[in-house]
């Protein structure tokens, strides 16, 4: 009963801001149209400054660059000139704390719970007790493994496996044009933080094209997404896998930390196979010295991953204080870049996707 006049009570609040918003607009229309006929003019009255939407925002965490992006680009969206309170809790990488900040926006009665999930499994409970509670939450980035989807409104973010997929197919196409057999390509895989969707869409796609293509994949470690474990675990694959060539860092960070061990065990990261070095491929693209890194080719190929989410977000909860209904999945778009001209695009499932040559006035930019 208690749970029922929560929810009734949060759809009429929601119905009374659909019905204030649509009579400020009638009283904007009628003081426009009424403007040239001074005559009827009568002094408007001062009503109170529209409420903001209250946003509680659970970021898992400031694990890499992209993060960091991907929290501003909801500060810069959600501020208070937009009409928006945004309440952000940092999770700190532990999905506890994620859990502690949802129950905490639930007392607060906040109007929307965005939720950037550390790992997918495990929210089944906490995302119950926001639905009983009539919020709506919108997971953004990384999503959840939910026994029921009615647990979230929607979801915003990456298609993982498709970014794994985009550059496992340009590493195909790139050793075939440069007339490498797949039987000497040796890969290690330094994974991003296990469990999160981000690690188990790259991991799948790399071990399929594996597959498919007959490479050795020679290990797949835990990285984090942090460089400085990217740089421990490489460091101890190097000393493990003589014949390493190929290094697939699930994110840019983790890519940074390898390159630091490539070269301090007196090798070079480097996309000519055929001389030697190790060919260094990432997820990413967010930070300077990522497209420097490629333009430099100490980064081969860079899966873009796109932390400009705000916007997308925004939009989500403009569709739903309209009384609309959003779409249940929402894909950023995402490009790909390289050093050179080799592959100029790649093909997957059917559908091609350019491939960016990252130039010195990129960079500049
Ligand atoms: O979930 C997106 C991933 O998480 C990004 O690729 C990585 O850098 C971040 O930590």
């Amino acid at each position: 009963m208690y749970k029922f006049t929560e929810r009734r009570e949060k759809e009429m609040r929601l119905q009374n801001r659909i019905l204030k918003a649509g009579i400020c607009l009638l009283a904007a229309v009628s003081l426009l149209t009424g403007c040239d006929k001074k005559s009827e003019m009568v002094p408007a009255e001062t009503s109170p400054a529209p409420k903001p939407v209250v946003i509680g925002f659970s970021q898992l965490g400031a694990e890499s660059d992209w993060r960091s992006a991907n929290t501003q680009s909801m500060k810069t969206t959600f501020t208070a000139e937009n009409g928006y309170q945004l309440i952000f809790e940092d999770g700190q990488q532990k999905q506890s704390n994620q859990i502690r900040a949802i129950r905490t926006f639930i007392q607060q009665d906040v109007d929307y719970i965005v939720l950037a999930p550390v790992t997918e499994t495990g929210w089944d409970t906490v995302l119950q007790e926001a639905k009983d509670a009539g919020i709506p939450v919108i997971l953004l980035d990384r999503q959840v493994d939910a026994t029921d989807d009615s647990l979230f409104t929607c979801w915003v973010g990456s298609d993982f496996e498709l970014e794994g997929r985009k550059v496992t197919e340009w590493l195909r196409q790139y050793t075939i044009r440069k007339g490498i057999d797949p039987s000497e390509i040796h890969i290690v895989n330094i994974q991003g933080t296990i469990g999160a969707s981000a690690q188990i869409g790259r991991t799948k796609g790399l071990a399929r094209a594996a597959e498919e293509n007959g490479w050795e994949l020679l290990a797949e470690v835990p990285g984090d997404f942090t460089q400085t474990k990217g740089r421990e675990v490489m460091a101890e694959l190097l000393n493990m896998y003589e014949d390493l060539n190929v290094v697939y860092c699930e994110n840019d960070n983790e890519a940074f930390g390898a390159i630091e061990a490539i070269e301090a065990a007196g090798k070079k990261a480097g996309s000519d196979l055929q001389a030697g070095e190790i060919m260094v491929i990432s997820f990413d693209g967010v930070k300077k010295e990522a497209m420097e890194y490629v333009y430099e080719d100490k980064i081969s190929c860079i899966g873009e991953c796109n932390p400009e989410q705000g916007a997308m977000v925004q939009e989500v909860i403009g569709k739903l204080e309209r009384g609309e209904t959003p779409e249940k999945f929402s894909y950023v778009q995402e490009g790909m870049l390289t050093h050179d001209d080799t592959v100029p695009e790649v093909m997957v499932g059917g559908k091609k996707y350019p491939v960016t040559v990252v130039t010195g006035e990129m960079i500049q930019e």
